[in-house]
This record gives structure tokens, C-alpha cells and sequence, in this order.
């Protein structure tokens, strides 16, 4: 493979969408092909950028043939240590300055929508809605991806039978995610070394790694790419709120008082870091007793609808409490794929219609 062909195929990606007037080809100072492995030296125009070149070049290279290996070395540009260009809003004199933030805020290559799914609390069915709401998407016809990135408590592995599983890299050196009823599945479970891994270990180190998974995944082109984040309000949230483009957030809660209080500080740190609130799914909102059929509010009756005006925000759909979700589950089955005609598989169709018409 001729170093022209290289240049060729890197001239092919423009950077508009990170602010640059320029091609990829035109940031590199240096490239050797050593056998199979291409070294190239890239100029970085802008701190923060690392990830999203190093990705995009390997999804330009990764098309060619004879190239196997790709180690890609960053020198810093003029712009490596000022803030990005965008100029500050004209204030009227003696206004304060606006100070623009260090980061940039980057779109995944391939990936259309990124929408995470969060909670204030542990244990409101965050997981299982993340999971289920992949499957529907996918139903509906949409190309998805989920990554677990709950680092305190991987459930993907379980939630799709994959307990054991471990990620591989492709010959470009990016994790492969693993796929399970059309979707394509990145956990933090699927790195651990086993499951009593120190939570010490998972938590600091694991989400600095966040965003570099993200941006060395072969995830493909994908339509939806479905997080599934720790709860609270935490560094994850923050880090990849700095970092990554996000379509927005969808916020799970049950109408429990304590989950209700718990998700308000959720929202207002999703508004703290300018992340939309694309809606807010109700969890466990009712049962259906099997012999009436009546529906019974067990946490109360209108109260998510009244916090969700409160809050300006919009309700994406109610899932009833069904024990067969939990039993699926622990079996690796999403309700949506098991019992497909059941009320919690409708209720899971339904928002991720909302969803996909929400994002559009
Ligand atoms: N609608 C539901 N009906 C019955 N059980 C549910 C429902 N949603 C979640 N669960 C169960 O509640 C537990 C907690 O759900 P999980 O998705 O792990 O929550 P989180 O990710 O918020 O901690 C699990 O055992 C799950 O199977
Ligand atoms: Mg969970």
C-alpha cells in the first residue's frame, strides 16, 4: 500500500463538524509504513481532540487493505493550548467576559444519536429500561448499540445472558462490541477481571476510560447508541457530558417519594451540563392485577405527570410492574424479546416510538 493511497483516503474526511477548516490528510507531518503497521504523526490543532482524530483516521484506514496495525502519534498545533476559536458573545461594556469552556464536545463517528439513560437512584429499573428500549428500537428497524457504562454495577452481561463474556479488539485495535438479539453491547462488565473486582478499582479508573471506549469501539454505523449510566449525579455523567455529543438524556424514576427527589437532582445536573432532558419514563408505574385485570397505582396515582410539569419535561411513556420482568431478566431475556404481546412490551414499543420521533 502506497503512503499516496494513505493521504488519498485521510483527504476524503473533512473536520467541519469539529470546527476545522481542514482534512484529515492535512493535519499529518509524518507517516511510515513499516510492514503492516502504519505510524503516523498527527498535528493536533485543538486540545481534547485525541479521541475523535484517532477514530475517525482508523475508520478511514480500516477500509483499506494491507494495513493491519495503526499507531498514531499527536504533536501539538499552534491552537494545542488555547481554548477553542468560537469567539465570545459581544457582552454590552463593562459586562463580565464569558469564559468558553476547555472542551469540545464531540460527535462518535458512525453514530447518529447517543441518548443516555439516567436516574437519581439505584434500583428504579434503569437498566432494564436501557435494555429494553434497545430491543424496541431495533424493532422498530433502527441499527443500535448499548454501552453499560455503569461502573459500579454492570448489568448488560445479565441482562442479555452474556455473563462471562469478555471484549476483543478488531486487527485496527478497537473493542469489539458483542452482539446479542441485533444489537451490538459494550459492557464495563465484559473488561472486569470478574465480577468481585474491587469497586476502588472500577470506579476512578473506569470512567476516565469512558469516553476513550467510546471512541475506540467499532461500533459500525448505528442509528441509536443507548447508555446506560451509574446513578446519581456523578464524574460520569460530568466527564462525558464535557467530552461527548450527546442527542440528550431520558430520565427513569418510579413514583416513590424518594425516587422523585432523587431525580430532580438528576435533572438539574443534566441542565447544570446542558444536556437536553429529551423525556421521562415512569417506571413501575402500576400493576395489573391478573384476575380483575384493574389497574392498581401501588406508589400513587398523576404524581411523575405532575413532577414532569413542573419540570417543563416530557413524559415518554408509563411501564406497569410485571414479575415476569425480573424472572426474564435474571434469564437474559428482555421482556420486549420474551413476551413480546405483553403490557410492559408495549408500553417499552410505545416510548421508543415517542423516542425516535423525539430525536427526529
Ligand atoms: N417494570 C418492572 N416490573 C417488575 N420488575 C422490574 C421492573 N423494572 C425493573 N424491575 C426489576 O427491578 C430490579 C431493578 O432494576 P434495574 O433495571 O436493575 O434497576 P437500576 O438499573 O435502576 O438499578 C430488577 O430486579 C428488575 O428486574
Ligand atoms: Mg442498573
Amino acid at each position: 500500500m502506497a503512503v499516496k493511497e494513505i493521504i488519498d483516503a485521510l483527504k476524503s474526511e473533512n473536520l467541519q463538524d469539529l470546527g476545522l477548516n481542514q482534512n484529515l490528510a492535512q493535519l499529518v507531518k509524518d507517516i511510515k509504513m513499516a510492514g503492516n503497521t502504519l505510524t503516523i504523526v498527527m498535528e493536533l490543532p485543538r486540545d481534547g481532540l485525541e479521541d475523535v482524530l484517532r477514530a475517525k483516521t482508523i475508520d478511514v484506514l480500516s477500509n483499506l487493505p494491507d494495513v493491519e496495525k495503526v499507531d498514531i502519534k499527536f504533536v501539538k498545533g499552534q491552537g494545542a493550548q488555547t481554548p477553542p476559536q468560537h469567539q465570545p458573545p459581544q457582552g454590552a461594556p463593562g459586562a463580565p467576559v464569558m469564559t468558553q469552556p476547555m472542551f469540545t464536545r464531540k460527535k462518535v463517528p458512525g453514530i447518529k444519536h447517543i441518548v443516555a439513560v439516567g436516574s437519581g437512584k439505584g434500583g428504579v429499573g434503569k437498566s432494564t429500561v436501557a435494555a429494553n428500549l434497545a430491543v424496541a428500537l431495533s424493532k422498530l428497524g433502527y441499527k443500535v448499540g448499548l454501552l453499560d457504562a455503569d461502573v459500579y454495577g454492570p448489568s448488560a452481561p445479565t441482562l442479555f445472558g452474556l455473563k462471562g463474556e469478555r471484549v476483543t479488539v478488531d486487527k485496527m485495535n478497537r473493542l469489539v462490541p458483542i452482539e446479542k438479539y441485533g444489537i451490538k453491547i459494550l459492557s464495563i462488565g465484559f473488561m472486569l477481571p470478574s465480577e468481585d473486582t474491587p469497586i476502588i478499582w472500577r470506579g476512578p479508573m473506569l470512567m476516565k476510560a469512558l469516553t476513550e471506549f467510546l471512541f475506540s469501539t467499532n461500533w459500525g454505523e448505528l442509528d441509536f447508541l443507548i447508555m446506560d449510566l451509574p446513578p446519581g449525579t456523578g464524574d460520569v455523567q460530568i466527564t462525558l457530558a464535557q467530552n461527548v455529543h450527546l442527542t440528550g438524556a431520558v430520565v427513569v424514576t418510579t413514583p416513590q417519594d424518594v425516587a422523585l427527589a432523587d431525580v430532580k437532582k438528576a435533572v438539574s445536573m443534566f441542565k447544570e451540563v446542558n444536556i437536553p432532558i429529551l423525556g421521562v419514563i415512569e417506571n413501575m408505574a402500576y400493576f395489573i392485577c391478573p384476575s380483575d385485570k384493574q389497574k392498581y397505582y401501588i406508589f400513587g396515582k398523576g404524581r411523575v405527570a405532575e413532577f414532569a410539569n413542573t419540570y417543563g419535561l416530557k413524559i415518554l411513556g408509563s411501564i406497569p410492574i410485571d414479575p415476569e420482568v425480573a424472572e426474564k431478566s435474571d434469564k437474559g431475556e428482555p421482556i420486549v424479546i420474551s413476551h413480546p404481546d405483553s403490557e410492559v412490551a408495549k408500553a417499552f414499543m410505545s416510548i421508543a416510538k415517542v423516542l425516535s420521533q423525539v430525536v427526529q
